[in-house]
């Protein structure tokens, strides 16, 4: 596809905060014309989880592949890209560095603009790629493998979290649940498709809140469906059976997703109350669960909000998003120069 002419912005993104290896160009911080990820999920199963030093060397083997894959489908050489976008942070610090790196060097070499992005704003931009209409104010529960915020998006770079998580994000519960009822890695996605058929009824578990906060906690109803687990067994192993004789694994799985969503959408429409927002967004990894979708649709057609929501594929980690919040960040007159650096707890809105 030849590139149009005008005033048009044609934005590289470059994303490797963790264990996936991407790169995409977006039109307009809109529309996307190649999204490039290289999962390294298949290298990290038999760990159970993200090894930072394996997740670097590989991102350092498939970051110039990703990129030349993005450039080619998207029809574009490095020379007819205006803006080069690249997550820097937060997430692992070997990791953050191999994307940059490869970002600063592109810059340089093609002598264009830079802009490093927070990788929780790439995760809210994901939703302009999905929904045309889309513009600040809005409110957005951004749930990812690390974070848990509720967030006023006022305008395109301004950002205000209005809640936290305290202890374990949403992501990383669903994980370590995932993994000691036997599913595999990682453990969301199992968990969620593991919980289709089964009564979130059936297993007791708590949902906390916070006197006066919207902020969110994640380890005691962890810490229940583990206890509620090690119960299980303990009597399994005095009975000679499995303890899904007593609990099927669906309702074990269905129980405990169904607790934290309750928790997620709860404290996310207190947020709306409180806030007066009719508009509501969910971004991030945890944002692909079905339950969470479903509960917040509900809820959201109940009380008059209108809801957006990525598919899938955008709410994992890609570069698509991170090409469309550094899009909005250069259109509000942000450019990096080469000293930019990975900051591995970076905060939204931070610099
Ligand atoms: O945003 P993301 O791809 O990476 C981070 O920025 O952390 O989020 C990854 C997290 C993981 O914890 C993964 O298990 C979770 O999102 N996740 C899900 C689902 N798909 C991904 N959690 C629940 N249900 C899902 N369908
Ligand atoms: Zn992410």
């Amino acid at each position: 596809m030849p590139r149009e002419t005008g005033t048009d912005l044609y934005v590289l993104g470059i994303e490797s905060s963790c264990d996936e290896t991407a790169a995409a160009v977006v039109k307009n911080g809109r529309q996307i014309l190649s999204n490039v990820i290289a999962s390294q999920a298949d290298l990290h199963r038999s760990y159970g989880g993200v090894v930072p030093e394996l997740a670097s060397r590989v991102h350092l083997e498939t970051i110039i592949p990703v990129i030349d894959s993005a450039l080619r489908e998207a029809g574009l050489q490095l020379a007819e890209i205006d803006l080069i976008a690249a997550t820097n942070g937060p997430g692992l610090v070997g990791a953050l560095l191999v994307g940059l790196t490869a970002a600063k060097g592109l810059a340089l070499a093609a002598q264009k603009p830079l802009v490093g992005v927070q990788h929780l704003a790439g995760h809210i931009a994901a939703n302009y790629l999905s929904d045309p209409e889309l513009e600040p104010p809005f409110l957005c529960l951004v749930v990812s493998g690390a974070h848990s915020h509720i967030v006023q998006v006022n305008a395109y770079t301004d950002f205000k979290v209005l809640a936290r998580t305290r202890d374990d994000a949403a992501g990383e519960a669903f994980d370590k649940v995932a993994r000691s009822i036997g599913l595999g890695y990682p453990g969301g996605p199992l968990l969620d498709k593991a919980a289709r058929e089964g009564n979130p009824e059936a297993v007791d578990l708590p949902r906390t809140t916070m006197a006066g906060s919207f902020d969110f906690s994640f380890s005691g109803v962890k810490t229940a469906a583990l206890n509620q687990l090690n119960r299980l067994q303990q009597q399994a192993s005095q009975q000679g059976g499995s303890w899904q004789d007593q609990v099927s694994l669906a309702d074990f799985a269905a129980s405990f997703q169904r607790a934290v969503v309750d928790v997620l959408v709860d404290h996310t429409f207190a947020a709306l109350a409180a806030t007066g927002q009719k508009r509501l967004v969910i971004a991030g990894g945890v944002a692909a669960n079905s339950c969470l979708r479903q509960q917040m649709a509900d809820r959201s057609a109940k009380e008059g909000v209108r809801l957006s929501f990525p598919p899938l594929i955008l709410c994992t980690d890609n570069a698509a998003m991170i090409a469309a919040a550094g899009y909005y960040a250069h259109k509000a007159g942000r450019t990096d120069d080469l000293s930019l650096n990975a900051v591995p707890y970076l905060e939204l809105g931070g610099d």
